[in-house]
């Protein structure tokens, strides 16, 4: 029994929060890495994580937030192996656990920031690689933490094999014409865009994310790209 304090804030009754990140190292160690174990597999995802050859198509889907969309991916394609990244170990583990209870076992978390990607993956290790709703740091200020960068989609590009896509949804117009510029002007070749997701011909194939419903709800625009490698 939990003791009840008088006067005590009580959210301060509710499970311990750390229950999360216990978790990552516990229940969920054979699910989910902790920033360490990310780093371990780098060049040997698809031999030693999921006993696959290396042709088995691997996608990544980076900030998978409560995993909605994560579990969704991983069992509508059983076909590909899907590693996931998310740096909050509540989403994090709500993610693992959510494809798990769907009968999944084609997937894998791990705790890692996703600026950071070439700790963790060789060249040409990744197929598709999938950024629903990044956090659009919207403040001039902020900018540099927003996670497409020139840079970034330099090193991206490099750990994905030929023939890939990327795709990527925001509800935030500004972070999306920045995206957007910083695609052109990348590695990568073909792209595709439209400024409303779901009145555009990639609406029969897009899930809607947690953040997305929100902002659907409140009758505002997705906008969406797609590049090739
Ligand atoms: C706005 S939420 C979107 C979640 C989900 N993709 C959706 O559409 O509902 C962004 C998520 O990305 C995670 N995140 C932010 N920066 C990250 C980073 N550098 N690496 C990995 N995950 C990150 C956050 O913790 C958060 O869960």
């Amino acid at each position: 029994m939990t003791p009840h304090i008088f006067g005590l804030n009580p959210t301060k009754t509710l499970p311990d929060p750390t229950y999360y990140a216990e978790a990552l190292n516990g229940e969920f160690r054979n699910w989910a890495f902790c920033e360490e174990r990310s780093q371990e597999f780098k060049g040997r995802w698809r031999e030693e994580v999921f006993e696959v050859s290396k042709d088995h198509p691997m996608d990544l889907e980076i900030g998978t937030g409560n995993g909605f969309h994560f579990a969704h991916y991983a069992k509508a394609h059983p076909e590909r192996c899907f590693i996931g990244l998310e740096i909050k170990y509540k989403p994090l583990i709500q993610s693992i656990r959510r494809a798990i209870n769907e009968g999944s076992t084609n997937m894998r978390i791990g705790r890692f920031h996703a600026s950071y990607l070439d700790e963790i993956f060789d060249e040409g290790e990744l197929n598709h690689v999938i950024i629903h709703h990044p956090d659009p740091w919207p403040k001039k200020k902020q900018w540099k933490r927003r996670l497409i960068q020139d840079d970034f989609l330099e090193g991206l590009h490099r750990l994905q094999r030929p023939g890939s896509r990327v795709d990527f949804k925001t509800d935030d117009l500004p972070y999306f014409e920045w995206a957007l510029e910083k695609f052109k002007n990348s590695k990568y070749g073909q792209l595709e865009y439209t400024f409303d997701l779901h009145n555009s011909q990639f609406a029969s194939e897009n899930f809607e994310t947690h953040f997305e419903k929100i902002f659907l709800k409140k009758e505002q625009p997705i906008y969406f790209l797609r590049v090739f490698s």
